[in-house]
């Protein structure tokens, strides 16, 4: 703690400490004027500033703002750098707006598709959700204006979002819902992390002692404070003594004066009211050194800055044909409600105040002057049943025409922060007009909107093109119109699996849970992890997506194929453009472990990079591994374990298309405890150089006195021997199968624990 602060801190009453601990409006902090702390104003996030002003929530009417593309959509474009400037310019309208902290990023993962805010949310993936938070943060954060991990942490459902317990293990929550976190903290330092509403085994996030200062704050080195998220509080005391700093929003003088009479009490030790009032205070002071307010930011460069990201992030699924781009000529059948009144953000506590709105269909006039338009409304609002006479007007408009667009958005009611997805279909209406139409035409380009994967089994195969443009932001319509006719080629790669049906998803049995209760019981195995490990065919890959352009790789190439984890790995790869246009290539590393003490993925994202090559050009891409990458987490050691052995580099250009892989081995420098104890089996031992080491006098024993017995005394056991002794507890082993009689096997075998335990 600064001198400053604690100066501050030493002057402050026990009232002005508790009223610091708790929002003085919805979005502002308790400001002390007498003692110069001024307040913080806070604010929704994460794809734009939700600037409230007369305090209310959550539907009061913001300021305008940049709406830009969801997180969903941010992920899809793999683009760091990309982020980082969205970052900024967020920030930039924080300063204008008079905005402090950011609401944001948000980084659960991706569970299952059915969670309504999942395009809130980056991916499926740790590692890459990680690094899509971790530039978002720095972005921001690099002018002066802090951000909000939230929700931290396994906030993966809105189903009964505040009140069900996740009840996860701790390797599953170690490699999966905290590693995106964890990798954030680390490298981006965000100024506040944000709890989740619901429970994690058993403890209200607000109340998780081991999530917030263990984990958090121990581990990781956190040193911002932590908010709770609207409402998240139930005992404020004891979210206080476990590590919660904040709580909003505010004002509850009750619970003010909760906290005073605990501390007076002794219910509460001062000590840690005193340690949240500093991290407060930091914060408090930091964002104070850039001023806010004092000049508006400017909408237009921002409004370019949305269309360039979001056209990055649209994903081509399909191109039959080389149908996309468009040449700009012909007759055009536009139809579709999504063409006239963009879905370009979802609903709840994200919901921007945007600035503009582009339209889909003006933008494909200004692109596309010379083309002739016609508009066909196709689905409307129909969110249940089908109305023939709308899609019979539809397919007469595309039949009309030379190619039919079809803007297809999911409608908001059926998804959206606080509740969940029902299905991951489309509504019947528009099942139903895209077959209608994709029967008269066969040139039809499918234009999705949403925020998570939505099935297409019903409809892909009769249609000639999809583009996935995701929940856009507020440029989106331009956007799509750049890709439609080539102005921008394709780069967007999907951030998450697009399964075939619901069922063959990684959570459908376990999710939504029992009454409160959810199981996490696929552990690590969600996303690509589950479809690789069960065979399970997909509609579409994690990591894929199509260009106008093609691409090949070649010379794979790493630092060294023998290395030791401490060195890490370097690894290299040819990229080259390989059609006529130019375009950007998303290359991925996925990290295969050929065996491990525990049962891994087949493989995972340890490294990514997005590269543009003009056509003929070929480019070497590095990416860099540690130790890592290669290692998973033990809970029997309750670390981090990289083990010797063998592991494959796979260069993809999606999960599901490894195109060049090269083994290398790992030389595991580290030195995990002695697990071995009194029922550890044979195998426990042999697994273990310091068990094989105490071991080796009573095996040689043992196999004498075997050869002594036997018939053939150059005769070794018989593998099956080996089987059957594998899975014995030593004094077991020893009583039944070696036939040792020493006085007590027990004791003879602690003795043996306690000889490797000092090794
Ligand atoms: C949401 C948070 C949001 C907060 C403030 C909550 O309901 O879960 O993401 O930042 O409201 O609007």
């Amino acid at each position: 703690m600064s001198d400053d602060i604690q100066n501050i801190l030493n002057q402050m009453t026990l009232e002005e400490k508790a009223a610091l601990t708790i929002g003085a409006t919805a979005w502002e902090t308790t400001p002390i004027e007498r003692l110069g702390v001024p307040r913080l104003v806070v604010s929704d996030g994460p794809h734009g500033v939700r600037r409230v002003l007369d305090n209310a929530i959550p539907s009061g009417q913001s300021l305008p703002a940049t709406c830009f593309p969801t997180a969903s959509a941010l992920a899809a474009s793999w683009d760091v750098d990309l982020i980082t400037e969205m970052g900024e310019a967020l920030a930039d309208e924080c300063i204008a707006l008079g905005v402090d902290v950011v609401l944001g990023p948000g980084n659960n993962m991706k569970r299952t598709p059915l969670c309504g805010r999942n395009f809130e949310y980056y991916s499926e993936d740790p590692y890459l959700g990680g690094e899509m938070a971790a530039h978002f943060i720095s972005g921001v954060q690099s002018k002066g204006v802090g951000t909000s991990l939230k929700h931290y942490a396994a906030n993966n459902q809105e189903h009964r979002r505040f009140t069900v317990d996740a009840r996860v293990d701790e390797r599953t929550l170690r490699e999966i819902y905290l590693a995106g976190f964890e990798r954030a903290v680390k490298q981006a330092k965000p100024w506040t992390v944000m709890c989740c509403y619901n429970r994690v085994n058993g403890v209200y996030g607000s109340e998780h002692e081991w999530l917030m200062e263990r984990v958090l704050r121990d581990e990781w080195g956190f040193d911002g404070f932590v908010v709770s998220d609207w409402g998240a509080v139930h005992d404020r005391v004891a979210a206080l003594a476990a590590g919660l700093d904040l709580e909003m929003p505010g004002p509850q003088p009750d619970r003010v004066q909760d906290i005073v009479g605990a501390v007076r009490s002794g219910r509460l030790d001062e000590a840690a009211l005193d340690r949240a009032v500093a991290q407060i205070l930091d914060i408090v002071f930091r964002a104070a050194k850039t001023p806010k307010g004092q000049a508006p930011f400017d909408a237009g460069v921002h409004h370019a800055l949305a269309r360039r990201i979001s056209s990055e992030s649209i994903v081509l699924l399909k191109n039959a044909g080389g149908l996309l781009p468009l040449s700009g000529s012909g007759t055009l059948a536009v139809i579709g409600k999504a063409a006239r009144e963009p879905y370009f953000q979802g609903g709840g506590s994200s919901h921007i105040n945007p600035t503009r709105v582009d339209v889909p269909l003006d933008e494909l006039a200004r692109l596309a002057p010379d083309a002739g338009l016609i508009y066909a409304l196709g689905d409307g609002d129909i969110i249940e049943g089908v109305d023939r006479a709308l899609i019979d007007e539809a397919a007469a408009v595309a039949r009309r025409a030379d190619v039919a667009l079809l803007y297809i958005a999911l409608p908001a009611a059926k998804e959206s922060e606080g509740y969940d997805r029902a299905d991951i279909d489309l509504t019947e209406q528009q099942v139903a007009l895209i077959q209608g139409v994709a029967t008269v035409q066969p040139k039809t380009v499918v234009i999705l909107n949403n925020g998570s994967a939505v099935a297409m089994d019903a409809w892909i195969d009769n249609v000639a093109a999809v583009l996935e443009a995701w929940m856009m932001g507020q440029a989106g319509g331009g956007a799509i119109a750049d890709v439609l006719f080539g102005r921008v080629n394709p780069s967007g790669r999907l951030a998450e699996t697009f399964p075939r049906r619901l069922e063959d998803t990684p959570a459908f049995i376990n999710y939504p849970g029992d009454g409160d209760t959810v199981r996490y019981g696929e552990g690590v195995f969600i996303g690509y992890r589950y479809y690789d490990a069960r065979g399970v065919d997909v509609l579409f890959p994690f990591g894929y997506g199509l260009s106008y352009t093609t691409f090949e790789y070649a010379n794979l190439r790493v630092s060294d194929d023998l290395f030791e984890d401490t060195e890490g790995l370097r690894v290299w790869v040819d990229v080259t453009n390989t059609g006529q246009v130019a375009g950007k290539e998303v290359v991925q590393l996925y990290v295969r472990d050929r065996a491990a003490r525990l049962v891994r993925p087949e493989k995972e994202l340890k490294g990514f990079a997005k590269v543009e090559l003009a056509p003929g050009e070929t480019k070497t891409v590095e990416l860099a591994l540690d130790a890592r990458a290669f290692a998973y987490y033990d809970p029997d050691f309750g670390q981090w374990v990289a083990e010797t052995g063998d592991f494959d580099i796979l260069i993809g250009r999606s999960a599901g298309d490894i195109c060049l892989s090269q083994r290398v081995r790992m030389e595991s420098t580290q030195t995990l405890p002695c697990r071995l104890h009194r029922l550890s089996t044979f195998q426990d031992w042999m697994e273990d150089p310091r068990g094989v080491e105490a071991l080796q006098p009573l095996i040689e024993r043992v196999m004498a006195q075997l050869a002594a017995q036997s018939d053939d005394p150059t005769q070794s056991l018989p593998a099956t021997a080996l089987d059957w002794m594998k899975y014995l507890p030593l004094p077991m082993l020893l009583r039944f199968r070696a036939g040792l009689t020493e006085g007590s096997l027990e004791e003879f075998v602690d003795e043996l624990v306690a000889q490797v335990s000092e090794m």
